[in-house]
């Protein structure tokens, strides 16, 4: 029911929403190369309208898979495929919480800001590492939990209260009163490119779920579960937003866990 919501919202907000191809490649390039992902097989968990499975597999990954709960985001990442004319990637309709992959089917799992809107994302984590091989890397963009992240959940879950057809000119009106403030500091140059700012507020405030960790929770999940931490950036996320950190992981192989 709950991902029933968040796949409508989806549907809604990011469906024709591309992020823009060179700076998330820039971001991309923060963590993989092509040598690493060279006849690699991926799964973008939570792929939204696709970018980051394209890049994959235009950087040279064997096999691409993007699933998402998202039918109207998957819609136009199948477009962006054919635009790119790719045939190593795929996308398909599933749900991070119960993926339809065998035990250690992938090399590389990336989800990039997707667990923390799942219902339960330390779930949708096993999932992911579930699926991922042993010696095989996993990275996961999630919402910091900050001293102010309770007045962002009050004001987000007094919103999504309202009604449905309310939302979009409320995003507009709230846009407009943050308008001002937002260009003084400079943010709106940094924000994400050729999404208008309405829009992020729409994705931020109106999202059905949001759950928000502090880093140190994440690595000790991780580290339980038998991954190393390779990489973490604190508050340096994509867009230069400083909503998510970033954890890179190896899963240990079997004599490494064991040892
Ligand atoms: C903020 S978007 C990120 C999309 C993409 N990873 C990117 O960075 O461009 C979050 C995505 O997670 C997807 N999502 C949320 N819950 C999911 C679930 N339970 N299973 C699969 N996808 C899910 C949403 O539909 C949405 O496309």
């Amino acid at each position: 029911m709950d991902e029933k919501k968040v796949s409508r919202f989806y549907d809604v907000v990011w469906t024709e929403y591309v992020p823009e191809y060179q700076e998330s490649e820039k971001h991309w390039q923060l963590f993989y190369s092509p040598e690493e992902i060279n006849d690699k097989k991926v799964l973008d968990g939570g792929c939204g309208t696709g970018i980051f499975s394209i890049i994959f597999a235009r950087q040279g990954a064997k096999e691409v898979v993007g699933i998402d709960i998202s039918r109207g985001s998957l819609s136009t990442a199948q477009k962006l495929k054919e635009k790119f004319a790719l045939t190593n990637v795929v996308f398909q309709e599933a749900d991070l919480l119960n993926l339809p992959f065998a035990d250690e089917s992938f090399d590389i799992v990336w989800a990039w800001g997707t667990v923390h809107h799942t219902r339960d994302p330390f779930r949708a984590m096993s999932e992911l590492i579930r699926v991922l091989k042993p010696g095989g890397s996993i990275l996961l963009a999630i919402y910091t939990r900050t001293k102010i992240t309770f007045i962002h959940e009050f004001i987000r879950k007094t919103l999504i209260r309202t009604p449905k057809f309310a939302w979009q000119p409320l995003s507009k009106i709230m846009a407009s009163l943050l308008w001002p403030v937002v260009a003084l500091f400079k943010k709106r140059e940094k924000s994400r490119k050729g999404e208008k700012l309405e829009e992020l507020i729409l994705d931020w405030y109106f999202v059905p779920i949001r759950h928000h960790y502090y880093p140190q929770e994440i690595k000790e999940y991780l580290k339980k579960n038998g991954l190393e931490i390779e990489k973490f950036l604190p508050a340096s996320g994509r867009f230069d937003s400083t909503s998510n950190f970033i954890y890179k992981a190896r899963k240990k192989r079997r004599a490494e866990s064991s040892s």
